[in-house]
């Protein structure tokens, strides 16, 4: 993968490439305790920095701890270049349940755990997961939970904030706290609730890091998708990825995978060039039978 073919964009102060890698995937069944077969999970996360991943995304939530010890002992110590991106704002229950944690003392715990998990002494960057709803964003004032980050942040524990599952307004409310480097939401060629919050962004200079990019636990299907990765002698979730670097320059994306041969799919799809006409043909896939 290289800078030319997928471009890059600065999260905070650090250039990354538009294609990472999400490591939800590696923890077991439910993202709840160990991966089905630990080794090939360090040799994801190793095949991804190798063939130029630089933005990994994660949370001490996923497992809860399994995917931060996961990349810790993966690759550390981190090369420079590497920009980790994880969030708080939820615990897992015994039962695999996901429970808000947003109370100021919540928040500073996960970012410790992530801390210790990571092996770190500053996270590159932290997102606060809003949880109104599970995987759509409820009106509602973040302003205490963002405040509590940004204390963090002053502390030096945190370089970046971001934010995720939130709105518009949200936005604009936590940054009038600190600045905000990221936004992730629920976003894919399919799923396109966000069209006016990606544009907003990118105005802003801000990065969308759209999640579920390829339809999260239940994969995108799509006769559409289906007819235009033929014609473009590509496969289905590579158009799928391809539509949203050519969406916007600031889309950012964490596809997620526990397979090597789809992680080396999801990089290749960085060449993958999508003719305008059938960027045209893929625009009303939400609209439409697909
Ligand atoms: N902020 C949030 O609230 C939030 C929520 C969810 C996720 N996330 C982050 O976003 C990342 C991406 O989301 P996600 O992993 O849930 O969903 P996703 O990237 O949309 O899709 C993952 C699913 O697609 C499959 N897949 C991946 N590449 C494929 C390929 N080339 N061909 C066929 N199937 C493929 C995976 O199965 P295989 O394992 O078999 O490849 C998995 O079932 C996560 O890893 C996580 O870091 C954030």
């Amino acid at each position: 993968m290289t800078e030319g073919s997928t471009g890059i964009f600065r999260l905070g102060d650090k250039p990354v490439r538009r294609i990472g890698y999400g490591a939800m995937q590696l923890a077991g069944p439910g993202v709840f305790g160990p991966p089905k077969d630990h080794g090939s999970a360090l040799a994801i996360l190793r095949e991804a920095v190798a063939l130029g991943v630089n933005h990994i995304d994660t949370s001490d939530f996923y497992g809860p701890h399994v995917t931060n010890r996961l990349i810790h002992e993966a690759l550390h110590p981190y090369p420079d270049e590497l920009v980790i991106v994880t969030k708080v704002g939820a615990v897992r229950g015994a039962d695999a349940s996901w429970n808000p944690a947003q109370s100021p003392a919540e928040l500073t715990r996960a970012v410790h755990d992530n801390l210790r998990n990571l092996g770190v002494d500053v996270l590159d960057a932290v997102n606060l997961r809003v949880m109104g709803n599970i995987h759509a964003p409820s009106s509602g004032s973040i302003a205490a939970q963002f405040t509590a980050l940004a204390e963090l942040q002053r502390q030096g524990l945190i370089r970046h904030l971001g934010l995720s599952n939130v709105t518009s307004a949200q936005v604009a409310e936590a940054r009038t706290i600190a600045p905000v480097v990221c936004v992730q939401n629920n976003y894919n060629v399919v799923h396109r609730e966000d069209d006016a919050l990606v544009d907003e962004l990118t105005a802003a200079g801000i990065a969308y890091v759209p999640f579920f990019p390829l339809g999260g636990f239940t994969p995108l299907q799509s006769d559409r998708l289906n007819r235009v990765a033929a014609k473009l002698e590509a496969k289905p979730m590579q158009v799928a990825l391809a539509w949203l670097l050519a969406r916007s320059p600031n889309i950012l994306l964490i596809p997620g995978t526990s397979s090597r041969a789809h992680l080396r799919e999801n990089l290749a799809a960085a060449s993958l060039a999508i003719p305008d006409h059938v960027l045209a043909e893929l625009e009303s896939i939400d609209k439409q039978a697909s």
